[in-house]
């Protein structure tokens, strides 16, 4: 199977870590708009136009399965860009709340919900997980964190200072939904920050569960091949590929 990965910029490397971990792809051909990151403070109509654009990108290859490693997108464009393909397209937050209600048993438990302003307005995992019966929920939009990653910054005083103007108010949460997918690579610093009890549910591992159970993976693939694409200097993002996915 040959599938294509799409974030914003690198943040859906954090996903392909997590699908070269389960081996399922032959061939994985990965986009980034990096000229036009970040999409989260953008309206719904350039982030469908965006998103329509990267599926023209992507007729350029016979692909089987196009992810959308990019929670705003997700939360958008997913059925515009259904509309524009002729493989199947699947997004991280159906998958993320599945995974939330795999991880927390108590219906009770003081879930806080994290990602880009233009993620945490359309209320997506607000919705999906009141419905799957979760009464606790916080919800707070931090995309400061993605010129952060983006600039290589995983840790030390901006971040801290970042985490105490968005969570100085907030009540400890016993689980963070990691809603943008440029959020694993602050992870250790969030779960420092959170302290160790708290669980934290990040979009790559909740794809790769939804992968698992919705197709046959007769074959594994231990190394498979990887392009990177990008829409504004490529060779940044190939060497953060490098780092991040030990390449
Ligand atoms: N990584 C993206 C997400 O999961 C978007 C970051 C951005 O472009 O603002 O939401």
């Amino acid at each position: 199977m040959k599938v294509g990965v799409f974030d914003s910029g690198i943040g859906g490397l954090t996903v392909v870590k997590s699908l070269l971990k389960h081996r399922f792809f032959e061939e994985i051909i990965y986009f980034g708009d990096t000229a036009r990151v970040p999409y989260g403070i953008k309206d719904k109509n350039t982030i469908i136009r965006y998103a329509i654009e990267a599926v023209e990108f992507f007729k350029n290859f016979e692909l089987d399965l196009i992810i959308v490693a990019c929670n705003t997108v997700s939360a958008y464009a997913l059925e515009e860009m259904r509309e524009n393909s002729s493989c199947p397209v699947i997004g991280v937050i159906e998958s993320g709340a599945l995974a939330a209600q795999n991880a927390i048993t108590s219906k009770e438990s003081n879930i806080l919900i994290i990602g880009t302003k233009a993620t945490i307005n359309s209320r997506s995992y607000e919705e999906k997980l009141h419905a799957l019966g979760y009464t606790n929920l916080q919800a707070k939009a931090t995309g400061l964190f993605v010129p952060l990653v983006e600039e290589e910054i995983y840790e030390g005083e901006i971040i801290q200072s970042a985490f105490h103007h968005y969570f100085n108010a907030i009540e400890a949460p016993s689980a963070v939904i990691l809603g943008c997918t440029h959020f694993p690579l602050i992870a250790n610093a969030l779960q420092d920050y959170f302290g160790k009890k708290c669980l934290l549910i990040h979009s790559g591992d909740a794809i790769a569960q939804q992968l698992e159970k919705e197709f046959d993976f007769t074959k594994r693939y231990a190394s498979p091949e990887l392009k990177f694409f990008a829409s504004e200097n490529p060779d940044a993002l190939r060497n953060i590929a490098k780092k991040w996915l030990d390449l």
